[in-house]
């Protein structure tokens, strides 16, 4: 048991959970757990790094919760937790802060579009986000980190600085390595199909969220942008939102693209748009139902979340211990 790979990954509960997180990182997540050790954490210390409204910030917490389980995240062959509730999160990542330089962190993509989004909070978390990262990816000794493609560079600048701290200290730290998963990887907008599903434009319609109601769910989809040709032919460059449709579809129906082209073989893009909404609705269906069922019992999920953070805690000062003696503090 001990000698399993280690895996830590986590989702900010600033936004309801899309369908891109359930495809692309949750359902994943899901099939991990026979393999390796894994820790799966709600990142509500990262999301303060943009304001949040305190109550909905809760809500969301406790209901992303109740969907990492409702969606098959089994608790009791994961650690789930909540970040906040380990501080061993926060103390590593001051630590990491003083390994971290000013040069790479001006350098990170996230910082330079959320600095430039949001011009009148421009605070020291969100330009020190990567140290905190890293700690919650270091202080579990963490061997791979399952993350979108938007999240590499993260990962990249925890190993910079795992690298960095052992090589003044000794080996301290494991180097973890991103691990990006194959099929699903990442669910476009359903308006703008260029860009990436993102929490950010539900009321576009080019988002569609794990609790949705099964009508705005089908309404979104008969509204999703396409192309002005008529053939259904999965080709990401030229025909980015059939594609994505065939993508989302491909996985909630569990058929090649293949087997998809020759469904549709024929017929138009009104009934592929149908099919894959009535498709997403029995996908998400089973799960908004255990999520409704697991907040009405607080009690449960508040022991999964105490249980999950004694558990993590247990690994994570470990880590802090090794590394508070490493840079000299005295010993309590
Ligand atoms: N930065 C990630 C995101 O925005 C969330 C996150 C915080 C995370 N800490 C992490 C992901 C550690 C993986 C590992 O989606």
């Amino acid at each position: 048991m001990d000698d399993k790979k280690i895996i830590l990954s986590g989702i900010k509960p600033s936004g309801e959970l899309t369908l891109g997180s359930y495809i692309g990182a949750i359902k994943n997540w899901v099939e991990l757990s026979d393999e390796y050790e894994c820790y799966y954490m709600l990142a509500d210390m990262h999301a303060i790094t943009v304001r949040q409204e305190p109550a909905e910030l809760r809500r969301r917490t406790l209901e992303q919760l109740a969907q990492y389980i409702a969606c098959g995240l089994d608790p009791e062959k994961n650690t789930i937790f909540i970040q906040s509730h380990v501080p061993a999160h926060a103390e590593l990542g001051w630590v990491l802060s003083c390994y971290t330089m000013f040069g790479e962190l001006s350098r990170m993509t996230q910082f330079k579009d959320k600095s430039a989004k949001n011009e009148e909070n421009i605070n020291a978390g969100l330009f020190t986000y990567p140290s905190l990262m890293a700690a919650d990816i270091l202080v579990y000794q963490a061997d791979l980190v399952p993350v979108g493609d938007d999240q590499k560079q993260h990962v990249e600048i925890c190993r910079d600085i795992a690298v960095r701290f052992n090589g003044i200290y000794g080996e301290t730290f494991k180097l973890p390595e991103p691990f990006i998963p194959k099929a699903g990887a990442r669910i476009m907008s359903l308006q703008e199909p260029q860009n990436k599903m993102s929490k950010s434009e539900q009321d576009s319609g080019g988002c569609i969220c794990i609790l949705d109601k099964p009508e705005s769910i089908l309404r979104a989809f008969k509204r999703a942008v396409t192309d002005s040709e008529t053939e259904v032919r999965y080709d990401p460059k030229a025909k980015p939102g059939v594609s994505n449709l065939m993508q989302i579809y491909a996985v909630c129906a569990g058929k090649t693209f293949a087997e998809i082209e020759a469904e549709f073989s024929g017929k138009g893009y009104g009934d592929l748009k149908a099919t894959v909404g009535e498709a997403v609705v029995e996908t998400l269906r089973p799960i908004r139902e255990e999520a409704a069922r697991l907040l009405s019992d607080k009690a449960y999920l508040e022991q999964i979340y105490k249980n999950g953070a004694e558990r993590a805690a247990r690994a994570a000062n470990r880590t802090v211990q090794k590394v508070y003696k490493k840079v000299g503090f005295v010993g309590k």
